[in-house]
Formats: C-alpha cells, structure tokens, sequence
C-alpha cells in the first residue's frame, strides 16, 4: 500500500514547496554539462583554445592547466544559469503559491505527504487566453522518494482536477535532460507535440530544447 498521501496545498508547506522545487531543477545540472560536451562548438572552443596556448606556451601543461580552467569556468556559468532560472520561478507563481493556485477555483497545487514530510508537489493553472487548456506545473518528488508512483499519483490529480472542470487538454513543459520526467509522461498517456530551442542566449548556444507534451482528455 501507498506509505503518501496527495492533498491540497497549505501555507505551511511554503518553505518544502521552494526548496524541493530548486533541488529537483538542480539536479539536471550534470546532465545539461554533458549534452554541452557533446556540441561541436564546446569540443571546437576547447580544442583550438588547448592549440592556442601550446603555441604560444609551448608547455602542455599550461595547455592542459588552460582546459581545465575553461571547464570549471563553463561549470560555474552553467551552475549560475540554473541559480537564476530557480530564482526567477521562486520570484514568479512561487512567491505567493496561495495566491497563484489557491485563490481561484481553476488552478490547484498539491503537496504529497509521508510521516509528515512533503515528498512530492504539483501545481495545475489554466493556460493563459483558453478555458480549454490546464497546464501541469512544477512537478517534484523528493530524492529519496523516487520511483514508489508519486508523480503518476499527483500527474492522476491534476488530469481528474481538468477533467471535472470541463477541460480538454493537460499541457506541460519539460526539457531535453529531464529523461525521467519524459518516461513518466509518456507512460501516464502524454503525447510530444512539439521540440523547440529555449529562446535565451543559453538557449541558442546549448541548443538546449524545451519539449510540449499533451494530454487529451476529450476533444
Ligand atoms: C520526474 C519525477 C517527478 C518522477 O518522480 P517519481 O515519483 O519517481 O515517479 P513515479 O515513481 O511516479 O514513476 C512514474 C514513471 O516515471 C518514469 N520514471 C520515473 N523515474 C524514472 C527514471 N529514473 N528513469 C526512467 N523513467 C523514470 C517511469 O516511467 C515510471 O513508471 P514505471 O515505474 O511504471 O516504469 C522525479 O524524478 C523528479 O522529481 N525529478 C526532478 C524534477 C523534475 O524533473 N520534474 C519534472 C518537471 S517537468
């Protein structure tokens, strides 16, 4: 039997719904650096940039020394982007959860619940300009949580919570390195319909895309 349970959101949770939210999103960090390794462009920098100071230096171990500064640069760029992606959202619908998902009758968070810990979150908002579309936000199940069926149980949630309000559709977004948050939505009956770039500078560079999923509840 389920050792959680789902119910609504109190103000009590403020503190876990914030702190779970930035480590489930800085958790994709590794993964994001690997697919960066992977682009032409990185290797090309890094090659040319190890020729570069060989010439000059004629030494490969200032060669190998300037590599690895590189790296850890890119890390320390990559970790800040993530700290200002986090931020911005705890400044936007998570700075007053209340107020942006309890307040009216067509938006909705959820917390899961296990001895007394929050151990998962979702939220459900109406999509901006339709009464036909509820997008699933800021999904998150706690590390040592993982893989006991709490994001189907909060995905079930937030599809019954469409559903009964007349809704056709659950949207949401993902991105290309959150490989688990893909399997899941694919398995709980969600369909890709559409793959595009971030539109930063980040975005453009890492080639880094945000993909759309669907569910339909009717048409
Ligand atoms: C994605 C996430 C919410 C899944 O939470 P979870 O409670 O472990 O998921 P569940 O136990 O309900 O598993 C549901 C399905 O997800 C998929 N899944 C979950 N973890 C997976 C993993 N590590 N690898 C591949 N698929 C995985 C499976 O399809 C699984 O179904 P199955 O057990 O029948 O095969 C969790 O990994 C997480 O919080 N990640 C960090 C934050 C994040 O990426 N959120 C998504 C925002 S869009």
């Amino acid at each position: 039997m389920a050792d959680f349970t789902i119910r609504e959101y109190k103000n009590r949770d403020y503190d876990a719904v914030r702190r779970m939210f930035g480590e489930g999103m800085m958790e994709h960090l590794p993964a994001t650096g690997t697919h960066l390794l992977k682009l032409f462009q990185v290797q090309f920098f890094f090659f040319i940039s190890f020729l570069g100071v060989l010439f000059v230096s004629q030494s490969y171990l200032l060669s190998l020394v300037t590599l690895a500064i590189l790296f850890l640069a890119g890390r320390w760029q990559l970790n800040k982007e993530f700290q200002e992606y986090v931020e911005q959202c705890k400044r936007e619908d998570l700075l007053d959860i209340e107020k942006s998902y309890m307040a009216n009758d067509n938006s909705c968070f959820w917390v899961a619940e296990s001895n007394d810990r929050v151990v998962g979150m979702v939220g459900a908002q109406s999509a901006l300009l339709s009464n036909e579309v509820m997008t699933l936000r800021r999904m998150s199940v706690a590390r040592d949580q993982r893989g006991k069926g709490i994001a189907k149980a909060l995905c079930r949630k937030v599809i019954d919570f469409a559903r009964q309000r007349g809704y056709k559709t659950v949207s949401l977004e993902t991105s290309m390195v959150q490989y688990a948050a893909q399997r899941l939505y694919e398995n709980m009956g969600f369909r890709k319909t559409s793959v595009q770039i971030l539109p930063t500078l980040f975005g453009k560079f890492a080639k880094f895309s945000v993909l759309t999923y669907e569910f339909k509840i009717h048409d």
